[in-house]
């Protein structure tokens, strides 16, 4: 099979291909990008743990960057690891398991007064009205932003991720006047906070004071963190949580366990994360030789984490294309693995697990019309972005 991640068919929903490469022991030769795609777990378990450091990250690791050459943004997560260290340092504490954990009763209280509404309607967009809403808020909140700016900043990166039907990378005039409008204001609002850093809120507060080698961090450098966090902050948890709710739907069985015990909300999502990945691949680039599955990447090459393929791995979990909330997973690559494993790791299983429980919380046996469901379109997130649901009696 001929296998290219920017095609129709794999940016429309890549996972009957990955089926297909999983067939092939080891990973797949993509000749056209010089790339290899690690489609098995096994291999991108092994090539994470053993090869980190025979691998660089500085080409960047969505695939337009690796693949298409596309501008990489200075910003940690394009770093390799001594670098990386020093600037993952400075926005690692807001994300530890306890200083997410204080902000629970926010977040719960947001979940509800988002809802409160729908309630009354009965019938709306489980993913559009409420936990994109939810999760644009959140991010938007702990980077000190008001509402309404946190929801159209949010929109304008969705506008930079738009695809047209076969778009090869982000050339699009839809893409470009959305970059330029989302970069000249976000440049435009930390200038104002240089000016009056009193007005700074959140975790930005302490990016204006951050140093890195004795030195403060610049305006782009902010500027590149707002766009990570306000984009991974709010564009990969809403994506599982209506995935969670949609293959609930299908299996009403789960549907009525979960409905019944609410302790099994996490597992839920878990599942939900593990069966529909939302960050389908990341991207790197080989430095050494690296030996894999029978094949050898050679320095200079690139890689493909498909975490989307890897999460379905037949050889590594029991019936791994069928959800169920039940299973026992000894190992998972939902969060990635090594030094660039997600920082918004406690952060996405609370409120996510937040955001589904209050759903279910007042949704009774909750109807989903699946016919008008539909999934983001594009080679980098993968996962329901329009789920229509009824509330139930
Ligand atoms: C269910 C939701 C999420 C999933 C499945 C997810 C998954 C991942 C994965 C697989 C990586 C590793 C990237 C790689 O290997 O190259 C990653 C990195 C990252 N994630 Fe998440 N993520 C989620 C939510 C979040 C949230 C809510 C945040 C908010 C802070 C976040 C922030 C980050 C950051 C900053 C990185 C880059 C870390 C680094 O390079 O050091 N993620 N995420």
């Amino acid at each position: 099979m001929d296998y290219d991640p920017f095609s129709d068919a794999a940016m429309r929903d890549p996972h009957a291909q990955y089926l297909e490469l999983r067939k092939k022991s080891g990973p797949y030769f993509i000749e056209k990008y010089n790339a290899w795609a690690l489609v098995h777990f096994d291999d991108i378990w092994k090539v994470s743990v053993e090869h980190e450091a025979d691998m660089t990250f500085t080409a960047g690791q969505p695939l337009t960057n690796v693949l298409l050459n596309e501008p990489v943004p200075h910003a940690f997560p394009s770093m390799d690891l001594s670098e990386h260290r020093k600037w993952r340092r400075i926005v690692h504490a807001d994300y530890t398991k306890s200083n997410v954990e204080s902000d629970r009763p926010r977040i719960e209280a947001l979940a509800r007064e988002l809802l409160a509404p729908l309630v009354e309607r009965g019938r709306f967009d489980f993913y559009t009205d409420y936990v994109n809403r939810l999760f644009a808020i959140n991010a938007g909140h702990n980077l000190g932003l008001g509402r309404d700016e946190s929801i159209e900043w949010r929109r304008l990166i969705d506008e930079t991720m738009h695809r047209e039907t076969g778009q090869v990378g982000t050339s699009s005039p839809r893409n470009h006047a959305a970059a330029m409008a989302l970069f000249g204001q976000l440049h435009a609002y930390v200038e104002g906070l240089r000016r009056n850093p009193e007005r700074a809120g959140g975790h930005i507060r302490k990016y204006l004071e951050a140093e890195v080698d004795g030195r403060r961090l610049e305006n782009q450098d902010i500027v590149s963190l707002l766009v990570i966090f306000l984009t991974v902050g709010s564009g990969t948890t809403p994506n599982v949580c209506a995935g969670a709710v949609y293959y609930l739907a299908q299996h009403p069985d789960q549907q009525q366990a979960v409905l019944g015990d609410r302790s099994l909300t996490p597992r839920a999502f878990f599942e939900a994360a593990r069966y529909d990945q939302p960050t389908n691949i990341l991207c790197r680039r080989a430095i050494r030789d690296i030996p894999v599955g029978g094949e050898t990447i050679r320095a200079g090459q690139n890689i493909l984490m498909v975490y989307a393929s890897g999460n379905r791995d037949e050889a590594e979990f029991e019936r791994a294309g069928e959800f169920d909330i039940f299973r026992s997973c000894p190992r998972d690559l939902t969060y990635g693995i090594g030094g660039h494993k997600c920082l918004g790791m406690h952060l996405a299983t609370m409120a996510g697990t937040i955001a589904l429980d209050e759903f279910f919380r007042i949704s009774g046996r909750y109807r989903v019309d699946s016919a008008n469901c539909t999934r983001a379109y594009g080679e980098f997130l993968s996962g329901f972005d329009h789920v229509p649901v009824e509330l139930g009696a």
